[in-house]
């Protein structure tokens, strides 16, 4: 039952904010770096970074250049990099079959944190838009994006990041049976522990744009993918979704995006108690940086305000662009 508050001036409630002291004392969420996935762009090449220009402060590196970020996460306290490939157009093909290469850029680039830092979490993405030669993230048949076909190719695509290290797997393809589909082949591969984020709860959302420049996407994807991510309008079909993927063996999920879906956060936290992750997407991220670069917001105040907003919704973690720059702030 909710106390009653007694009527002022019994209760003043400025009482409790009137020094940092007692601001510290009663402070409700905290954050630290291990609340942190870093999301990091890989290519080809050696020794060789290259500005993501939608991204301003992301870069995308090459395999070689790993070994070093992987070694920054772990001085910072960030336990969690997320690998995301920027593909060649030359190995974009129909049959994407480049996603299940065990020597395929994502692959490699497992192995080299992992041989760095063998305690670094290493985070893959599951969905065939980087390999696919028309962008979409499942096979495409007459213009369908057909379901089935595509979870069996994104079954080969887990195996191999499992093989080559991976720590967890995250589908962010939005097709159904994706996730028992890939438990089941997991379990009979000898993987058990390799854990599953599942991009659950991920909108159709126009923030990504920034993120499909970063790998390269932006130039061969038409139309939208509306047909497999979620409508924006929607909240109890999250709720579904979130019951579904854990039915089939997702260990942790997420809201994707970030800051305009704090309300579905708080929803999956509190209706299921599972360990939830928000992703705090490319758009989020140029937002910030974008008005921090024209003098029109105070960058790193607002960056810990919206991380710290994400913990409040609910969230265990959160995959953020942000995460060195706000892990640096928060150790110094
Ligand atoms: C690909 C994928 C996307 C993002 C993560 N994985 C883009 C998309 O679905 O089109 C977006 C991440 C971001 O915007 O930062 N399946």
């Amino acid at each position: 039952m909710k106390p009653t508050l007694a009527p002022f001036p019994a209760t003043r409630l400025r009482r409790l904010r009137s020094s940092k002291g007692l601001r510290n004392m009663v402070c409700e969420n905290t954050i630290t770096p291990h609340d942190f996935i870093w999301p990091i762009f890989v290519m080809d090449g050696t020794n060789t970074t290259e500005p993501v220009n939608s991204m301003p402060g992301v870069m995308r590196r090459t395999v070689d250049l790993l070994a070093d970020a992987a070694r920054e996460a772990r001085d910072l306290g960030i336990p969690a990099i997320c690998i995301f490939p920027y593909t060649d157009s030359s190995l974009k093909t129909e049959d994407c079959a480049e996603a299940w290469n065990p020597d395929n850029l994502s692959n490699r680039a497992v192995r080299a944190i992992k041989d760095a830092v063998p305690e670094m979490i290493v985070m893959t993405d599951i969905a065939l838009d980087p390999y696919n030669i028309n962008g979409h993230d499942g096979y495409v048949r007459d213009g369908v994006i057909v379901n089935d076909e595509t979870v069996e190719a994104l079954v080969k695509m887990a195996l191999a990041q499992a093989n080559a290290g991976a720590d967890i797997l995250g589908p962010s393809d939005m097709m159904d049976n994706r996730i028992g589909a890939m438990r089941t082949a997991l379990e009979a591969e000898g993987q058990q522990n390799v854990a599953i984020l599942s991009y659950t709860a991920k909108y159709a959302s126009a923030f990504y744009g920034p993120f499909r420049d970063a790998v390269g996407a932006s130039g061969v994807f038409k139309g939208d993918k509306k047909t497999y991510q979620m409508d924006p309008a929607n909240s109890d079909e999250a709720m579904r979704l979130v019951e579904r993927d854990l039915t089939e063996g997702a260990d942790m999920v997420m809201v994707k995006p970030g800051m305009p879906y704090l309300d579905i956060c708080r929803r999956v936290k509190t209706e299921f108690g599972v360990p939830t992750f928000a992703y705090q997407v490319s758009g989020e991220y140029a937002m910030v940086q974008a008005a921090a670069q024209h003098g029109w917001i105070d960058r790193d105040a607002v960056m810990m305000e919206s991380l710290m907003a994400f913990k409040r919704a609910g969230c265990d973690g959160i995959l953020t662009y942000f995460a060195p720059a706000a892990a640096r702030l928060l150790n110094s």
